[in-house]
């Protein structure tokens, strides 16, 4: 019996003990310091890279804009070794590009204060060019600095903005966020030598000009330059609005009509778009009925001697994929409200059987017919699938200018709510209605 005792005591020390020496083994890994690792120093390196490529490369697209279309030429302008009267810093902030408030001087920053830079001169365009400030765009200048030699662009031109902290259109990059102020077609416009693009697409260049001037700001047409449709059946122009290039992880499918994965899109777009020089492959491009401009130009298989993109997708889309979403401020909606649209979302309205939290797109396979929105199929048809892609909606509070849809048909949440509600004869009512768009304005 005392034996028992005894062994029945010396087992309750030892689980004493033991739950003991496991507390203090867990604070000892608490609180040691965590050194990355390996791993850790990998990720952070690739990130950089990715954030870098994202930022600053042109993949050699200079040879485009500049050494074919010369769009350095019409920047400098003609007192500057170019042609025309030049860009300036007042004109280019209309034409919504950005400026990097942090590759800024400290004595820049405080001429600027002290209303000493000249917004009219397009010297200044160019000393901010120099400065690399101007945000995707990339100025070359020759040896002794005097003389813009060439302009690139880099993804950041229509996927980033500025925070407009120190003024409006300049403050600290915004990655990701689309640039819904950026009128492209009047910048690709200003080029002296647009018959490359005119020949490219099988036409003159007045009416190459005509297009671009269509698009408007914040709108591009990626899809243009594969097979040549600049309107719409009902003679409005097919430019779509610039995505957000954030909240894209965990999504299948991208671009509005799913072209493919974002690493797919990124070569894409910087071989096709940009103009890069790299090499891409794409079987779909070779259809001539579909894609007229691409199979032409041999779209579907770009090759070049140097290949100044594919070295640069891994990390390129490892920085984009570590993008989130951006929150918005507490008080730009109603939280009550919010709290109860997410139940229409969830319910009643039926929302979340396509877009599905947390990424707001379909798990899966995220591709829709068009009559499955109750929309038409123009756009869709421009691509190789015939659908349209369920938009991941986190951070939609970044693009409200320009309206929704790929197009922006709908100029406010809430006609993309009355639209939803009359498609699928949901039946909300006023108050639920406008819960939803509270809960829209909170993702
Ligand atoms: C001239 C403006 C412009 C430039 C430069 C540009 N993009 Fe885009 N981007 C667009 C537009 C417009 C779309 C929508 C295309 C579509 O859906 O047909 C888009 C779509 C995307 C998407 C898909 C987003 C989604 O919701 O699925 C990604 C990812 C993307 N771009 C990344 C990039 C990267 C990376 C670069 C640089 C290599 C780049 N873009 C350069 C305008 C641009
Ligand atoms: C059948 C699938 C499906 C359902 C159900 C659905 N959506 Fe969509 N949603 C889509 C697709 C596809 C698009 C892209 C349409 C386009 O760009 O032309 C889209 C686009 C949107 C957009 C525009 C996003 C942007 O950035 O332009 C909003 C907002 C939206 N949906 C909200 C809702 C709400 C709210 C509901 C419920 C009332 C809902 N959706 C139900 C598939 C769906």
């Amino acid at each position: 019996m005392r034996s028992i005792v005894m062994s029945l005591r010396r087992v309750v020390a030892a689980v004493a003990l033991l739950l003991l020496g496991g507390a203090l083994l867990n604070v000892a890994a608490q609180s040691r310091p965590t050194r990355p690792s390996r791993a850790d120093a990998r990720a952070t390196a690739m990130f950089e890279q990715g954030r870098r490529v994202f930022r600053m490369d042109t993949f050699g697209d200079e040879g485009f804009w500049s050494g074919t279309l010369q769009l350095d030429k019409a920047i400098a302008g003609a007192k500057h070794g170019g042609v025309g009267p030049g860009l300036s810093p007042a004109a280019a902030l209309a034409a919504g590009l950005k400026v990097d408030s942090a590759a800024l001087p400290k004595a820049v920053v405080k001429a600027i204060k002290a209303g000493k830079v000249n917004l009219k001169d397009p010297a200044t365009t160019l000393a901010l060019l120099k400065l690399n400030a101007v945000v995707g765009v990339r100025g070359h200048f020759s040896r002794d600095g005097s003389r813009l030699t060439s302009v690139g662009l880099t993804c950041a031109v229509c996927h980033s903005v500025v925070d407009n902290s120190f003024a409006k259109g300049i403050g600290r990059r915004l990655d990701g966020w689309p640039n819904r102020d950026l009128n492209v077609g009047a910048i690709v416009s200003m080029a002296p030598n647009l018959k490359p693009v005119a020949d490219l697409l099988g036409t003159d260049v007045d009416t190459v000009k005509k297009v671009l001037a269509s698009w408007g700001p914040g709108k591009f047409d990626a899809e243009l330059f594969m097979d040549g449709k600049a309107f719409r059946p009902d003679g409005k122009s097919a430019a779509t609005l610039i995505p957000p290039a954030f909240g894209l992880s965990g999504v299948n499918l991208h671009t509005y009509t799913g072209w493919g994965t974002v690493t797919y899109w990124n070569a894409f777009v910087a071989n096709l778009e940009m103009h890069g020089q790299g090499n891409f492959s794409d079987a779909r491009l070779d259809n001539a009925d579909k894609f007229p401009v691409a199979a032409r130009a041999g779209f579907g298989h770009v090759r070049n001697r140097v290949d100044k993109v594919t070295a640069k997708l891994p990390a390129l889309h490892f920085y984009q994929l570590a993008l989130p979403a951006p929150k918005p401020p507490s008080n730009s909606y109603d939280h009550a409200a919010a709290a109860r649209g997410r139940s229409v979302f969830m319910g009643a309205g039926k929302c979340s059987s396509c877009h599905m939290p947390p990424t707001f797109s379909d798990p899966g396979w995220n591709m829709h017919k068009p009559s499955e929105i109750c929309t038409d199929s123009f756009q869709a048809d421009r691509s190789p699938d015939g659908m349209y892609r369920t938009t991941p909606l986190r951070g939609l509070w970044t693009h409200t200018k320009g309206g929704f849809y790929h197009d922006g048909r709908f100029a406010t949440l809430g006609a993309v709510v009355d639209h939803y509600d009359s498609c699928m004869s949901l039946g909300l009512s006023s108050q639920q209605k406008s819960d939803l768009v509270q809960y829209l304005k909170s993702l």
